[in-house]
C-alpha cells in the first residue's frame, strides 16, 4: 500500500509500507508508547528496524516487567511474543552493529521514530556525537533530509533540554512530546498512550482509523 508523507524538506514522498521504519527506544519514561506503536505499525504490515538503548531496556523492566534478552536475536523474538505480532515486522540491531541498515544513509531508510527519546539522546543527537548506532541512525536522517520523529519525555525541562529540541524543530524533525490531551474524555491508561502513538502515526503518515479526530464527533 503506498503511504504518502511529507518529509523534512517539505516534499511529499510517496513510499511503500514495505520500505522499513527505523524506530529506536531510549531510556526516558514511557516505554509503553514505544510498544504499542511498534504493535500498531506490526498490524499494518509494516516492517520495522528497531533499537533499543541500554537504558531502554532498564526503563522496559521497571514500567512493563519486560526484561529482553541480551541476545539481539532472541529480542525481536520476545518484543513479538509480548505483543502478540509476527516476529519477522521487525528486525533488531544492536548498539554497536555499524553493518545495520539504519547506519548509512545508502540504504534508503526514510523514517525513523524515537519513541520515547531521553534528554541524553536529543542532546547527543543535537550535537551531532553518533557513538550508537541510534544516534548514527538520527544523524542520517537528518544528513539525507528525511523524516525524523523524536518523542521526547522529561519534566520540568530545562533551558538546555528545550533549546535542543528548538535546534532539531529548526532543522525540520517533528517534536511530538509525550503529552498526551485530556479532551477526548480519556477512560484509561491506553487511551493515554493511543493518544500519543495516533499522532505518530498520522506524522508518519500511515493510515489509521483509531485518531481521535476534534470535531469528527
Ligand atoms: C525508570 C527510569 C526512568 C527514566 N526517565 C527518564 C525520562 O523520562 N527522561 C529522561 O531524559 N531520562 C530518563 N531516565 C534517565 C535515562 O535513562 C538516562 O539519562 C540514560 O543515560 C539515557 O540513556 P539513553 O539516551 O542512551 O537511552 C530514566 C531512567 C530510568 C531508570
Amino acid at each position: 500500500m503506498p503511504v504518502d508523507s511529507i518529509l523534512a524538506n517539505g516534499s511529499v514522498c510517496s513510499m511503500s509500507s514495505t520500505t522499513p521504519i527505523t524506530i529506536a527506544i531510549t531510556g526516558a519514561s514511557g516505554a509503553c508508547y514505544a510498544l504499542r506503536l511498534i504493535q500498531r505499525l506490526a498490524q499494518q504490515q509494516q516492517p520495522m528496524h528497531l533499537i533499543l538503548s541500554d537504558a531502554a531496556r532498564v526503563v522496559l523492566t521497571q514500567e512493563i516487567n519486560l526484561t529482553l534478552p541480551e541476545d539481539i536475536g532472541d529480542t525481536s523474538k520476545a518484543i513479538a511474543n509480548q505483543l502478540h505480532i509476527d516476529e519477522k515486522q521487525i528486525n533488531t540491531y544492536g548498539l554497536h552493529d555499524w553493518m545495520a541498515p539504519p547506519a548509512s544513509g545508502s540504504a534508503g531508510i526514510q523514517r525513523m521514530v524515537i519513541i520515547p527519546c531521553s534528554m541524553g539522546t536529543l542532546a547527543r543527537i543535537a550535537n551531532g556525537i553518533s557513538n550508537t548506532l541510534i544516534e548514527r541512525a538520527a544523524d542520517v536522517i537528518l544528513k539525507e533530509r528525511r523524516q525524523l520523529i523524536v518523542v521526547p519525555r522529561e519534566t520540568p525541562l530545562s533551558a538546555i533540554h528545550l533549546e535542543h529540541m528548538l535546534k532539531l524543530a529548526r532543522l525540520g524533525v517533528h517534536i511530538l512530546p509525550a503529552m498526551p490531551g485530556f479532551y477526548h474524555r480519556p477512560q484509561s491508561l491506553d487511551d493515554l498512550v493511543d493518544f500519543i502513538v495516533e499522532r505518530v502515526l498520522d506524522t508518519l503518515g500511515i493510515a489509521t482509523n483509531h485518531a481521535l479526530r476534534w470535531g469528527s464527533q
